[in-house]
């Protein structure tokens, strides 16, 4: 993975960057198989015409898998115009038409509709790279805004054990207890997972997975 001087630059340049001077597959988070997200997913025994939104989507991978399992309302959303674009153009047009692609902040709202409620938000590294108070209150806010009564949360990030760094930027480190705090009452854990992925160069990256349940509105 490329690295490069990202000292003058905003946080969506940032981003941009990062996807236009890389391959896909060779990305420090790539996943071929995103096998924890889909087993988390699957435990949330949803219809397939549920309303997923997944944050800080990227080039993901698990568009295709949530396609390939038949699940019909996906939002993929992110900061990065080039993330999406290249997911876009990876599916195939009957495919990628399937999907509502929505360049957004989720820390500070603008394009995404402000009444979706979402049966299910799933964060695979996004909320890690808010190291500011004020980001993460507003990704909560976001999250608070979006996520039905019963809906779900799934919030993967590097785990205590894990980088402090990533894509060159620092990150928070997270275990279970972390996040069910910063969610607050009103979210339920239902279970969490201590995984080790291996990104592409063979790295070792320690994350935990979260579920959550929306208990109260
Ligand atoms: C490490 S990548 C993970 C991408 C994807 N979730 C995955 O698992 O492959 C983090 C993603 O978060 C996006 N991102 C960073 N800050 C964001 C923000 N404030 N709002 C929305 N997306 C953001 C980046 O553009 C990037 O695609």
């Amino acid at each position: 993975m490329k690295v490069y001087d990202k000292s003058h630059i905003n946080n969506k340049e940032h981003w941009n960057k990062v996807y236009s001077s890389n391959n896909m597959n060779s990305l420090g988070w790539y996943e071929e198989i995103p096998k924890p997200s889909l087993d988390f997913i699957s435990e949330c025994g949803l219809d397939k015409n549920a309303v997923i939104l997944d944050v800080g989507s990227g080039a993901t991978t698990l568009i295709d898998g949530l396609i390939q399992q038949g699940y019909r309302n996906i939002i993929a959303t992110d900061i990065s115009t080039i993330a999406l674009e290249k997911s876009k153009t990876r599916l195939s047009q009957e495919n990628s038409e399937l999907v509502k692609w929505i360049v957004d902040d989720i820390t500070n709202t603008q394009n995404l509709d402000n009444t979706l409620k979402v049966d299910l938000w799933h964060d695979r590294t996004v909320l890690h790279f808010l190291t500011e108070k004020k980001q993460q209150a507003g990704y909560r806010a976001t999250l608070k805004r979006f996520v039905k009564k019963g809906g779900y949360v799934i919030i993967a990030v590097f785990s205590l054990e894990g980088a402090n760094k990533c894509s060159g930027l620092d990150v928070v480190n997270y275990d279970h207890k972390m996040i069910t705090e910063f969610l607050g009452n009103d979210f339920g854990l239902i279970k969490y997972l201590n995984h080790l992925y291996i990104t592409p160069s063979g790295s070792k990256r320690p994350y935990v997975y979260t579920l959550f349940r929306r208990e109260n509105i």
